[in-house]
């Protein structure tokens, strides 16, 4: 495994991918902040050898390194999902890939359903924790000692300092971001009325499909991240409606906008 990480990593750096410094992962429906990048690299995933390929239509699948407000940023435009049959090893790759080219921060954005009723659709929330539902770890299997214990410590997945940030550039932009927990599932079906219930007893604020494997990865590796769900339908189990991915594209475009000026913010601050 350490040796295909590497590879990928000797890749893209002979591709020109050689100092980036800020990662950013972009998740279903929020992948226009790459039209605020200075492009010098894109690739798709399809022409990186080791690389899964994206199998969902909303996700474009696409690896860009460029200038984006001083920093060197190196974006997934789309990442990978348990629920495309990808092992969760596959699924963080690339955060490994990130780590091994030098990025020193790892931004993550992700569509989420709200369990916690007073959010409302096309919210933004940072993650302040979360709780893993999904059948599998990233760090099964034999250690890699070169990039951190076999025992990560997770009493504080997502960096004060970049939380902080995000915080503080929420506030001077005037966005509304919420704090919570997110839940991650395997999906790839929405929930049961039940299982909203349940996520809302064990106490999770938002529920979606991704995110944790990365940020778990990215804990092993000792690379501070933080996370950004866009709440894309309300999940009451009282009053729920059928939800349409139609309906979840078009409150994540919408929302975009706030995340793109908010993740803008934050770089701009690193
Ligand atoms: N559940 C799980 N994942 C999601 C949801 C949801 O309601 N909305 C967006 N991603």
């Amino acid at each position: 495994m350490f040796e295909t990480i590497n590879e990928v990593a000797a890749f893209l750096r002979s591709k020109g991918i050689t100092s980036p410094d800020t990662g950013i992962v972009l998740g279903t429906g929020l992948g226009k902040l790459v039209n605020e990048i200075e492009i010098e690299v894109s690739l798709d995933y399809a022409d990186i050898p080791n690389f899964p390929v994206s199998t969902v239509e909303s996700h474009h699948g696409k690896l860009i390194y460029g200038n984006l407000l001083g920093h060197k940023v190196l974006a997934m435009q789309g990442r990978f999902h348990i629920y495309e049959g990808y092992s969760l090893q596959q699924v963080t790759l690339p955060i490994r890939v990130m780590k091994v080219l030098g990025v020193k921060w790892l931004l993550l954005s992700n569509a989420a359903g709200a369990i916690n009723k007073t959010y409302g659709k096309g919210d933004l929330m940072l993650l302040d924790d979360h709780i893993n539902l999904l059948p599998a770890n990233p760090l099964t299997g034999k250690n890699i000692d070169e990039l951190g214990p076999r025992f990560p410590d997770m009493s504080c997945p997502y960096s004060p300092v970049l939380n902080n940030l995000m915080t503080n550039s929420a506030h001077d932009l005037n966005i509304t971001l919420h704090h919570g927990v997110y839940a991650v599932v395997a999906g790839p079906n929405l929930e049961a009325r039940a299982e909203y219930r349940y996520l809302g007893m064990i106490g999770a604020d938002v529920v979606g499909m991704s995110t944790v494997p990365e940020v778990i990865i990215a804990n092993h590796m000792g690379l501070p991240c933080a996370a950004v769900s866009v709440i894309t339908d309300l999940c009451d189990p009282d009053n729920l409606v059928p939800a349409r991915l139609e309906d979840i594209l078009e409150t994540a475009a919408k929302a975009e906008v706030q995340l793109i000026r908010l993740f803008k913010n934050v770089i701009q601050n690193l």
